[in-house]
């Protein structure tokens, strides 16, 4: 997997998510450094831990976020967030039972990460601004 490289095609114009979704692909791209090095299990571990909880806790802001503004997708869009965690808890468990962390695993993880973020955050991102201008 190559370094993810943070651009303005992910950027939401929501300066604390945006920091938010920075630090997330950073997690992103520790893991993948630490998995190409060799890193025993015990550094992966931690940081496979450490992405769970960054990953938790910045979707429980984004739904405190579209709650506020009475964002009408939210339930869908929670949906894709706990579908994803528990995608993670299984790459987790997978991991910890003394699997590989595979390519197929790092590149799934970007991959979701952008996509979600191009379309299912740019969703509510759009009405936050709409609602702005329209205040
Ligand atoms: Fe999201």
């Amino acid at each position: 997997m190559a370094k993810f490289e943070w651009d303005d095609s992910v950027a939401l114009g929501i300066q604390t998510i945006d920091d938010q979704h920075k630090a997330l692909f950073g997690w992103v791209n520790s893991l993948n450094e630490a998995v190409k090095r060799g890193d025993g299990a015990e550094a992966v571990g931690e940081i496979i831990w450490k992405l769970i909880s960054y990953v938790t806790e910045h979707f429980s802001e984004e739904e405190r976020l579209m709650l506020a503004c009475h964002f009408p997708g939210l339930v869908s869009h929670r949906k894709e967030h706990d579908l994803f965690v528990a995608r993670l808890k299984d790459i987790q468990s997978s991991y910890n039972d003394g699997h590989e962390m595979s390519e197929n695993v790092l590149d799934f993880l970007v991959d979701w990460l952008v996509c979600h973020i191009k379309g299912t955050d740019q969703s509510y991102s759009r009405f936050i601004h709409q609602q702005e201008s329209a205040a």
